[in-house]
């Protein structure tokens, strides 16, 4: 009683006041000097060592990625990025902190995207993500992505005749069309992924817009979580906060996992009743799905699930389909002759000059198709904000003569090479910069659709470069970062070409 009066005297006293300095020393320097003490060498701008403010600011601006890499160029490859956080700009880091069997786990920071029960991507505990991960993994299997294939078509049919009829807009003394490409790689990603994830497509080619808005709400989403994940004393009272960022971002992942526990009820209400139940996508392979004792994802998870592949499978592809398109035009801007006609040559040998959409059968195998594919990843990883682990469990860490105990650690994926647009390079690569190159990660946690990824890539670029001679206005391409890096726009000029 006697304490409980002390301390309410204290609270409506002026002496809060005065003392606010000293419990922010405490607060922020203490830590500094006991706790994180052997980070103390570890080089980084000042305020991150002392908190997290530094960084979340960072991407608060959607700029988290940026401010990290100039941060590696000026301190250099170990960088502390806030008061228990180092990140890791070299190629020796990834099997140390992403490798199997090492002891790290996601960071808390990733308790940030679970809406409401976790799904595989943002779940912890390692039991727990093996499960998830052994029963869904069989998804994304050769067999079953090839079975994807005909939603994927019919998208991209759909999709370029849109595309045709703004082509055909080009006014009379043109050759090209204006438009810009970003919204409408976007529009396609979405209704593939709705199709494949929840059973149709969002619709969003059709209409040429996103009128339900699932994309800025998707977008949101990252870019509130990616925040708060770095600050999670705000986490419970996000939504009050005056800036109107924190609470448009908490409707954001409420107003999704609404849509996910839509699509699903209707999936499962449907079985039996209906031939659209039965159809071969990603959400069909969840609902067969069963774990080591034969039971099938209760319907809580397997809205979990559903969500994280919408999540996880539209805006990496967007954001990569359309850097790919940026890079294979600007790359054929630098040097005349030696990208487009290649490509083109490629596609036309193979696909021919009757099929309007490329066929998985004939794009799975052209190596310059991959080769543009695998340079945009690099130059523009979608994923770029370095991904979180703790030092969780184990012996402690030393890397590079830094000693790091137990706590979060990230390295920062995007590596060394970033002027280097020479497609023959792929053809020679030195086994640093294989072990560089990870746009989907590497490890346990690793990207499980990476080969839906890759086969959506191939049929929209070649689809695209078959179909379409286009020119660039765009002069550099701008990007956002929520948890995904985004470009902001994409101008280019499209024309049909004369042989299909
Ligand atoms: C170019 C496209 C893509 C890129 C660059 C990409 C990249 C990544 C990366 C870097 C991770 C690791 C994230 C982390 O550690 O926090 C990841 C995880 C994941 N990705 Fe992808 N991804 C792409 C497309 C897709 C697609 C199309 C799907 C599904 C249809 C998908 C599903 C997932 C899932 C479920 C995880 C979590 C895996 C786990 O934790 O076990 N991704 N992806």
């Amino acid at each position: 009683m006697a304490i409980s009066s002390l301390i309410i005297g204290y609270l409506v006293s002026p002496w809060i006041l005065t003392t606010i300095p000293l419990w922010l020393v405490l607060y922020y320097i203490v830590p500094y000097f006991t706790t994180f003490s052997s980070l103390a060498g570890v080089p980084g701008p000042f305020l991150a060592k002392f908190s997290n403010l530094w960084v979340a600011f960072g991407a608060r601006r959607g700029k988290k990625f940026e401010i990290v890499d100039k941060a590696h160029r000026k301190y250099g490859n170990v960088v502390r990025i806030g008061y228990n956080h180092v990140s890791i700009a070299d190629e020796r880091g990834l099997n140390v902190v992403y490798g199997h069997g090492n002891g790290f786990l996601k960071d808390h920071y990733y308790e940030a995207f679970v809406a409401k029960t976790p799904g595989m991507f943002n779940v912890r505990d390692r039991a727990e993500h093996t499960r998830k991960r052994k029963i869904i993994a069989h998804a994304f299997s050769p067999r079953s992505v090839a079975e994807f294939e005909p939603h994927m078509t019919a998208n991209l049919e759909r999709w370029v005749k849109q595309l045709d009829l703004i082509a055909a807009k080009a006014p009379p003394a043109e050759k090209y069309s204006k438009f810009n490409a970003m919204p409408w790689f976007s529009y396609l990603a979405f209704d593939i992924i709705g199709d494949l994830a929840f059973g149709s497509p969002f619709g969003m080619v059709n209409k040429g817009k996103d009128e339900a808005e699932s994309q800025l709400v998707l977008n949101r989403r990252g870019e509130i979580s990616s925040t708060l994940g770095l600050l999670p004393a705000l986490r419970p009272i996000a939504r009050y906060l005056p800036d109107p960022f924190f609470s448009k971002g908490v409707a954001a992942v409420e107003n999704l996992t609404g849509i996910a526990i839509a699509a699903v009820a209707a999936r499962l209400d449907a079985v039996g009743k209906d031939d659209a139940a039965e159809r071969n996508d990603i959400l069909a392979r969840l609902i067969q799905a069963r774990d080591a004792k034969g039971e099938p994802m209760g319907r809580e998870e397997l809205v979990a699930e559903a969500l994280t592949q919408l999540i996880a499978g539209s805006d990496t592809i967007s954001n990569t389909a359309c850097a790919c398109f940026y890079w294979i035009l600007a790359g054929e801007r630098a040097n005349p002759g030696q990208i487009i006609p290649r490509l083109q040559k490629e596609l036309d040998h193979s696909i021919g000059t009757t099929s309007d959409i490329a066929a998985y059968s004939q794009v799975r195998d052209l190596p310059f198709l991959r080769r543009c594919i695998d340079e945009a990843m690099r130059l523009h990883s979608t994923s770029a904000l370095g991904l979180p682990r703790l030092v969780a469990e184990g012996p402690d860490v030393e890397f590079d003569g830094y000693y790091f105990p137990l706590g979060p650690f990230s390295p920062f994926r995007h590596i060394q090479f970033t002027t280097w647009l020479r497609y023959g390079r792929w053809l020679s690569l030195t086994p640093r910069q294989k072990t560089c190159f990870n746009p989907f990660s590497y490890g346990p946690r690793a990207c499980v659709g990476q080969n839906v990824a890759i086969m959506e890539l191939q049929l929209i670029i070649g689809t695209l470069f078959h179909r379409y001679d286009f020119c660039l206005f765009q002069q550099k391409m701008e990007s956002h970062e929520g948890f995904s890096k985004k470009p902001r726009e994409c101008f280019a000029g499209i024309q049909r070409r004369g042989i299909v």
